[in-house]
């Protein structure tokens, strides 16, 4: 089997002697151990004068080589470029973007850095997996010096559509870096499509049936992998997390109340004001809600060094101290405001727990948590998932209650609807899904961009 080299801006090495944590970085792990291979990207780590000699560990057969960002990359790099210009304009916020030219030569000069250390590491012989936006370069870098693998990239949130692209001021170049991998990867058509029209738009790309591209004397093929889950492995969590504490306790303590709950990173692209917005009009409005339901949203800190992060933040904080405010009695707290990162196993109990789901992102490239809170359901007597219809995986998953996620009412009814639902419904709403997230799991999403990278080899 062809070794498997992985590329990203995390990488997840596990501690000595215990396992690896979280679904993407365990799928990514299992393959590297199938294959034999190695994970290459950043770690983590700011320094005054960070080394270009990777540093590498190997756990279970796998090496881990790492390396740190100065402060000017970090800034400009991760926070600048990345997070300031790509992630806004990829989730269709441009008020968001922070356009300079530091952050893009800091953007160029990173990828740069990462493709000259990482062919000191490769042999000639793997396939080389490029994972998310923080990267696109990374596969014209590699070219340039000599790499003739097998190049595969994957988005791992939505490509915008071309009318917001332009705006980008720099897109031809993003569209012209993507050109040099030989396969690339969308979690929904609707992002391969947006691709394709960019190219079709920008250098009269030619299309092939449905997947393969020729572009600028460049040919390559594209593919829809929509990430999953382990589904067995987050079953068995979630019944195991609902016994123990502090999801146990928790469920005691919510006797007959109903508990929503939310879990997200705190980012702007998760339509939490909206969100909130549609707690306080269910309680406004549905005043049998009130005394009987609980809305636990729990947040966890990222970026939190991007102004807009920590606006959001003291936006949030202000919305659950005025709906407690207006709402809150001596026995009863309406929301539960958690700006805290939680280890996974307690989500998956705190779900289990919950009667609604509340998935409502304004843009988002698949969504993991909808997928998560399904699996964690007890499916005799499920609880109901009101998604956003513009996240990714509201294209799987039509047995949840689907939201137009800036429509604070949608979202209000949905909610009242999905307490009111009977449970036969609820219960085939969940058989749907959860014969869907099986079908589309983890190891499927791994294995079909695998094989499909692979046969570019021959
Ligand atoms: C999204 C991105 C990932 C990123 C993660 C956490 O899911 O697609 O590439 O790693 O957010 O964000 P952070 O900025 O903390 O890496």
């Amino acid at each position: 089997m062809t070794r498997l080299v992985v590329v990203s801006n995390r990488v997840s090495i596990p501690e000595e002697g215990k396992p690896q944590a979280g679904g993407l970085a365990v799928a990514i792990t299992g393959a590297l151990s199938e294959h034999g291979g190695l994970w290459f990207g950043w770690d983590g780590r700011v320094k005054q004068v960070p080394s270009n000699r990777p540093s590498v560990v190997t756990r279970d057969n796998i090496d881990y080589a790492t390396l740190s960002l100065s402060k000017e990359d970090y800034d400009n790099y991760y926070l600048g470029f990345a997070n300031e210009v790509l992630w806004p304009v990829f989730h269709f916020n441009l008020g968001a973007m922070d356009f300079q030219l530091d952050h893009v030569k800091a953007y160029s000069r990173v990828n740069a850095r990462f493709a000259e250390a990482l062919v000191t590491l490769v042999q000639g012989d793997e396939l080389i997996w490029v994972h998310d936006y923080h990267l696109l370069p990374l596969g014209k870098e590699l070219r340039e010096r000599g790499i003739r693998q097998p190049l595969g990239f994957f988005l791992h949130i939505p490509f915008p559509s071309f009318d917001l692209l332009r705006a980008l001021p720099c897109y031809r170049e993003l569209l012209e870096d993507l050109l040099h991998y030989d396969l690339v990867g969308f979690q929904t058509e609707n992002d391969r499509h947006a691709f394709h029209e960019a190219l079709v738009e920008t250098f009269d790309a030619t299309l092939e049936g449905d997947n393969v591209i020729d572009c600028l004397g460049h040919r390559l093929r594209t593919g829809v992998y929509p990430v999953g889950i382990d589904v067995d492995e987050a079953i068995a969590e979630a019944e195991h997390a609902i016994t123990q504490a502090p999801a146990c306790q928790f469920q005691a303590d919510l006797g007959k109340r109903d508990l929503i709950i939310g879990a997200d990173r705190l980012d702007y692209s998760k339509g939490l004001v909206q969100r909130f917005n549609a707690i306080e009009t269910l309680l406004t409005h549905f005043k049998h809600r009130r005394q009987r339901t609980i809305f636990m949203q729990i947040a966890s800190p990222s970026r939190s060094a991007i102004p807009e992060y920590d606006e959001l933040r003291r936006q949030l904080e202000g919305m659950a101290g005025h709906i407690n405010g207006t709402y809150a009695d001596i026995d009863w707290l309406p929301v539960h405001y958690l700006n805290q990162t939680y280890a996974h196993a307690d989500l998956m109990g705190l779900f289990r727990a919950a009667r609604v789901g509340l998935v409502t992102p304004l843009r988002d490239g698949m969504n993991l948590v909808c997928k998560e809170f399904v699996a964690a359901q007890d499916p005799d007597d499920p609880g109901v998932l009101v998604l956003s219809d513009l996240a990714g995986a509201a294209r799987e998953l039509s047995g949840a209650l689907l939201v137009n996620p800036y429509d604070v009412h949608d979202i209000t009814s949905a909610i009242e609807r999905a307490l009111n639902m009977p449970r036969d419904e609820r219960r085939q709403r969940y058989r749907e899904m959860i014969d869907v997230l099986r079908r589309n799991s983890l190891l499927t999403w791994r294995q079909r961009f695998i094989d499909d990278l692979a046969q570019q080899a021959g």
